[in-house]
């Protein structure tokens, strides 16, 4: 799968700009590897585009509030993504767990929220810099992870960012990323999860690296933040998908 995470990035003239140009370029096949993951506000837009020109592309939310039985303001919860269209959900994001200083009890509540509304989940893990110098990257992804188990999941995708990696133009070395791939897939199975969809990695990927780390069995597809507002970079990271099947 290719995620592209827009991040608060965006406008109406962008988002309809960038369906039709990834349309353009990309047979439906590799549509059907796409999701497009916008701001909350441009969903309903988005949603309205894919269905009207039949674009293969799915739609992802990059957040979801817990289900609460108390008012949220502010709040968007599964039911309504579902109903804007979106099929999957970003949770766990280091920016937001840094920034909104998101813990492990709030992306728990989130996490039962995305499978109280059936949305298939991408949940991300990823080590600083300094866990990585000290060599804890493995005792960290594991305590990340713990918390999926507590939620019976149909539809987990697990999205591998070293944090280090994001946004800073440097990506994992393919022989890391394959390492740290086969612990996560093998700390899954060893928990028997409901469909498991695989491992995509994430952190400044473009289309000069994609395909190297696409090539690895271990990665599932690549979840994308910077190199996917354009929409010629992102189809170009998107036709790494050949670099799989060959
Ligand atoms: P990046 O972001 O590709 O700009 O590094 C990836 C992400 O944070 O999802």
């Amino acid at each position: 799968m290719f995620i592209a995470n827009w991040k608060m990035n965006g406008s109406e003239s962008m988002l309809t700009g960038w369906l039709e140009g990834v349309d353009k370029t990309l047979d439906k096949n590799t549509q059907s590897e796409c999701i497009l993951c916008p701001p909350a506000c441009f969903l309903f837009q988005a949603s309205k585009i894919i269905k009207k020109q039949e674009l293969g592309i799915a739609l992802g939310a990059q957040d979801i509030d817990p289900k609460t039985a108390s008012s949220l303001t502010g709040g968007i919860g599964g039911s309504m993504l579902k109903e804007l269209g979106c099929e999957y959900v970003i949770i766990g994001h280091s920016e937001r767990r840094e920034l909104f200083k998101e813990d492990d009890s709030l992306l728990l509540e989130k996490l039962k929220s995305a499978f109280f509304a059936n949305l298939k989940v991408i949940f991300c893990v990823g080590e600083s810099f300094e866990e990585k110098e000290k060599g804890r990257t493995l005792n960290v992804l594991k305590k990340q992870l713990e918390i999926i188990y507590q939620v019976p999941l149909n539809n987990l995708m697990i999205a591998y960012e070293p944090v280090w990696a994001i946004g800073s133009g440097e990506t994992a070395e393919v022989k890391y990323i394959k390492e740290v791939h086969n612990k996560i897939i093998e700390e899954i199975k060893s928990h028997e999860k409901g469909n498991f969809l695989g491992v995509v990695y994430g952190g400044s990927i473009n289309s000069s690296s994609s395909k190297e780390i696409l090539s690895l069995q271990e990665v599932d597809g690549l979840l994308i933040g910077g190199s996917s507002l354009e929409h010629k970079e992102f189809s170009n990271i998107a036709m790494s998908i050949n670099e799989k099947k060959g």
